[in-house]
């Protein structure tokens, strides 16, 4: 197979510059690796080769190849050197004057016929691109943290981007190892910006009061099958990164409510409580391992009360099923008799509010998250509204726990905690697709390789029901009037025509 570019240079030889040299090499190509700090190069390049040296004490190169891999790859201590380069990858600082001056650097010593990229991860590709003469032979080229193992790559092509160069740095992320998607020149390209509902969605609930995050996070892990809830990742990634973000991508969209960042995140940052890094975040990590927040145990109750399902529920017959299984009696009258627990199970609404709007008596009134297949999750959520008594609080936790499945009770929160952020995640990834920031299958595949989803959010809300996303959404801005959750075009017309979020149109 030959490589795209037989002469690669990286320029910044820092944590991106390393792991992009390291994996351009192993697609073949002769790499020249360049800083501007002394030494920066030549460190970059030992450790690449204590990388590969690594590798083949596991057993995966063999010396040969090790050496082979070795002799590709030379630190330059002069941007001269780069002249014979057919691609120049930046990963340097992420300032947009370093980066415009040192492209403009670069086109003076390259060929005409170079490709040139940049990593950058939140800067504008068409405005790096401004300072050249040929705007149109450069792209983002932006890579994840660690680069030989985050397999997704996002080529960006700017105003000027000429689409052959998208092409040609895709297939040569394939060489590599990685696949590409391709995405417009857009603030937070496709993985920063479909991955801004998880984290701000969950601190909301938490700001209103609904539960706290280590609840928060077993609920979506449990119930959603995300691997990291999101206060944990948060806590990861530091909230001296995520924050900035957050409000980076509110600002760049204009004050776009979806994005709106937290005023408990902004605290925390003032605190110094970024996470996992500071010793303490949401969690606190004695000697660097996080303590659990143990669950809150399950009541005893001496009988359950009988159970009246709202005929109004989601999933009712599925919820009759499990009532009835779990060993309650049930009622069948069409309205709940004086010592009934009642049962509601909205989608996007409140508790309250649908207590309200059925004329039921609120004392007794819980709501059930029915939006998943009970089967296939591993929790169950209750949430309570501000008028219920605890002795109906306790039976319903007690029934719905009797079988052993872990359940968590929240208080009163349209569309509970999955049904919420799940359809905030789905809605914004609906509105990528309607804007064309990419396309359904490219934005799908770099959330579950970039982000590591369950699945990737259009994908998600299929499996969901694009309806239920539609009604979830409609619900929510019912109840909280905020125009964060009205449906995008995208998911408003394939929710209401029954087809899927990756339909395109002909
Ligand atoms: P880093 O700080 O580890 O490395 C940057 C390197 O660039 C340093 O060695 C520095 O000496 C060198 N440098 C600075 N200005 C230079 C110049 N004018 N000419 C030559 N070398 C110069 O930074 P990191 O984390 O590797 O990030 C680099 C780029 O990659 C940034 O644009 C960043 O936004 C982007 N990025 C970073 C990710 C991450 O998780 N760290 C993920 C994806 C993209």
């Amino acid at each position: 197979m030959t490589v795209n570019f037989t002469n690669v240079a990286v320029i910044g030889a820092g944590a991106m510059g390393r792991g992009i040299a390291q994996i351009a090499a192993q697609a073949g190509s002769q790499v020249l690796l360049f800083d501007s700090f002394d030494g920066a190069a030549t460190r970059g390049r030992d450790a690449i080769l204590s990388q590969w040296q690594k590798l083949h004490e596991k057993g995966k190169l063999d010396a040969a190849q090790r050496d082979d891999l070795s002799a590709r790859i030379r630190a330059v201590d002069s941007m001269q050197a780069l002249a014979d380069c057919d691609l120049v990858i930046e990963a340097v600082v992420e300032d947009l004057q370093v980066k415009r001056q040192l492209f403009h650097e670069v086109e003076a010593i390259v060929s005409t016929s170079a490709t040139l990229a940049s990593n950058t991860s939140s800067l504008s590709v068409t405005a790096i691109a401004a300072s050249l003469k040929h705007p149109e032979r450069m792209a983002g080229f932006h890579f994840f943290n660690p680069v030989p193992l985050m397999k997704v790559v996002e080529v960006v092509a700017g105003f000027n981007t000429d689409s052959d160069i998208c092409r040609r740095l895709a297939d040569y992320a394939k060489q590599m190892g990685h696949s590409a998607v391709q995405a417009k020149d857009t603030p937070g390209f496709i993985v920063n910006h479909a991955g801004r509902g998880y984290g701000t969605e969950a601190l909301r609930i938490v700001s209103e009061g609904v539960a706290d995050f280590a609840t928060i996070d077993r609920i979506l892990k449990d119930q959603a099958g995300f691997r990291l809830g999101p206060f944990e990742l948060l806590d990861l990634t530091g909230l001296d990164v995520s924050h900035p973000v957050m409000e980076s991508i509110y600002r760049q969209y204009y004050e776009e409510p979806r994005y709106r960042p937290s005023v408990i995140a902004a605290q925390r940052v003032a605190a110094g409580a970024l996470g996992r890094k500071s010793g303490a975040g949401f969690y606190r990590y004695p000697e660097g391992t996080m303590q659990q927040v143990p669950e809150p145990p399950t009541p005893k109750v001496d009988a359950f009360p009988p159970v009246w399902v709202s005929s109004r529920a989601a999933r009712r017959p599925e919820l009759l099923r499990l009532v009835h299984t779990l060993g309650a009696q049930l009622e069948s009258g069409a309205a709940p008799s004086a010592a009934a627990l009642i049962l509601v199970a909205p989608l996007g609404f409140d508790v309250t509010t649908v207590a309200a709007v059925e004329r039921l008596d609120a004392t007794r009134t819980i709501g059930i998250d029915m939006m998943m297949d009970d089967a296939a999750t591993r929790r169950r959520v209750l949430a309570t509204n501000p008028a219920t008594r605890c002795d109906m609080r306790d039976a319903a936790h007690a029934l719905f726990a009797s079988d052993g499945k872990a359940v968590s009770v929240i208080r009163d929160s349209g569309g509970f905690v999955t049904q919420r952020v799940v359809a905030t995640i789905v809605n914004i990834a609906c509105d990528m697709c309607q804007q064309g920031v990419c396309s359904p299958a490219d934005l799908d595949l770099a959330v579950r390789l970039g982000l590591g989803y369950p699945q990737g959010p259009l994908a998600m809300g299929d499996l969901y029901g694009p309806t239920n996303m539609l009604e979830v959404l409609f619900n929510l801005q019912t109840v909280y009037g905020d125009p964060r959750y009205r449906p995008s075009p995208w998911l408003r017309r394939r929710g209401a025509l029954g087809l899927s979020l990756t339909h395109q149109e002909e």
